[in-house]
């Protein structure tokens, strides 16, 4: 699958961002191994280095195995200073997890992002590709048990 995809691409170092972001969306539990990490390099002509720095620079890129839905909660300072800690806490709660880590029935991985660019609606938070603002306890609750509701 991964040569399949990178066959598409020039093998030119502008396209690594790209092709990172191709596969890992189209790859069971969303990640990019060290061994993909290596085959991407060598196709590129780039360090393992250079690939491996940008896939760990990227909070939308994982080394490590993903659950079903990846929860990102904005820490910039607008969503800190609006309530991030306490809605980071009312998700690990509800979750059984903490930022960095992967609910045991594979459905949920928590993570912490950059700024989410919905800074006036802070504290936001994202869900795979969609973004929720002006968060509290009660809307992260209504939240989540939508999506564990949800196949
Ligand atoms: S700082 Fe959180 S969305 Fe901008």
């Amino acid at each position: 699958m991964l040569e399949d995809l990178l066959e598409k691409y020039p093998q030119q170092e502008d396209q690594l961002i790209e092709i990172l972001l191709d596969y890992q969306s189209q790859k069971q539990h969303r990640y990019i191994s060290e061994e993909e990490i290596a085959r991407i390099a060598a196709h590129l002509g780039v360090s393992e280095s250079k690939v491996y720095s940008v896939v760990t620079f990227y909070t939308f890129f994982s080394t490590e195995p993903r659950g079903q839905h990846i929860i990102q909660v904005c820490k910039d300072v607008p969503c800190y200073i609006n309530g991030e800690r306490t809605m980071r806490s009312v998700l690990e709660k509800l979750l059984g997890i903490r930022v960095g880590e992967t609910t045991r029935d594979k459905r949920f991985t928590l993570e912490q992002t950059s700024c989410l660019g919905h800074c006036d609606g802070a504290p936001a938070m994202r869900i795979d590709d969609k973004t929720f603002t002006n968060l509290d306890e009660n809307k992260i609750k209504a939240i989540i048990s939508e999506y564990r509701g949800a196949k």
